[in-house]
């Protein structure tokens, strides 16, 4: 495929990066971030997540989570072993610092409104305000790109493999069909 080729060319571009980076600035530690995840960490889509303006507990957690092969990813497990602790602490401030975009996404109105009946029952006692909330542990959902949600939620239902989301969530998610996950994608897309 294509698209996997140009992801394996970036990630080896990503990866030789800070073997020879040591003492360098923050927009140098994180311009490899750029070629996927955009300018400012403000993705174009579609199964790229945005980062700029993630919490930062929340960055640091996931990217130790990719590390060490607790968080399934295509490409992000690589890419986090060039990093130490002390590159992704500087990584997390950095886009903690840069300002949440949303991006225009093609959405669905029907599944916008299938996806919200959704939210308000099982998942908006977590995911406060509409999905637009963040704190320490917990990303906003509102405004990311609905293919990348879509994609985090089938991942979430499969068994036998590391997900990113608590067993509690994992447990309201195994009722719901594709459709359903497709649903709440489209609806946090629309919130911004
Ligand atoms: C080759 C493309 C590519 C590069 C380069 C890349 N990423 Fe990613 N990133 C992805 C993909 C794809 C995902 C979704 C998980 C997966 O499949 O690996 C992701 C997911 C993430 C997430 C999880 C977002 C969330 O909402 O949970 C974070 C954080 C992240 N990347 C940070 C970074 C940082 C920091 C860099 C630079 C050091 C970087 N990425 C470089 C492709 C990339
Ligand atoms: C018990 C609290 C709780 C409930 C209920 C819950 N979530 Fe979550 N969700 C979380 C936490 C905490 C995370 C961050 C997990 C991590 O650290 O990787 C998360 C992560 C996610 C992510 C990954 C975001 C990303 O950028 O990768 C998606 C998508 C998501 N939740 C959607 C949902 C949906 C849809 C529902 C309802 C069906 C739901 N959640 C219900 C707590 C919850």
């Amino acid at each position: 495929m294509k698209h996997s080729r140009i992801i394996a060319a970036l990630a080896a571009l990503a990866c030789a990066l800070p073997a020879w980076a040591g003492e360098i600035d923050d927009e140098v530690l994180a311009a490899p971030c750029a070629g996927c995840h955009g300018t400012d960490g403000a993705s174009a889509g579609l199964s790229m997540p945005t980062i700029g303006g993630l919490p930062r507990e929340y960055f640091i957690s996931v990217m130790q989570k990719f590390r060490d092969g607790r968080r399934a990813s295509t490409i992000m497990g690589r890419i986090a072993r060039g990093y130490d602790d002390d590159q992704l602490a500087r990584l997390a401030d950095y886009f903690a610092d840069r300002p949440w975009r949303t991006q225009q996404a093609r959405l669905n109105p029907e599944l916008v409104a299938r996806g919200k009946a959704l939210h308000e029952k099982y998942c908006a006692n977590c995911h406060l305000a509409d999905g637009l909330y963040a704190e320490a542990t917990l990303p906003r959902l509102g405004g990311q790109w609905p293919e990348y949600l879509h994609m985090q939620l089938q991942e979430c239902k499969l068994e036998n493999r590391p997900v990113p989301q608590p067993n509690l969530m994992a447990l309201r998610l195994g009722s719901l069909s594709d459709e359903d996950l497709q649903a709440l994608a489209h609806y946090y897309a629309s919130q911004h």
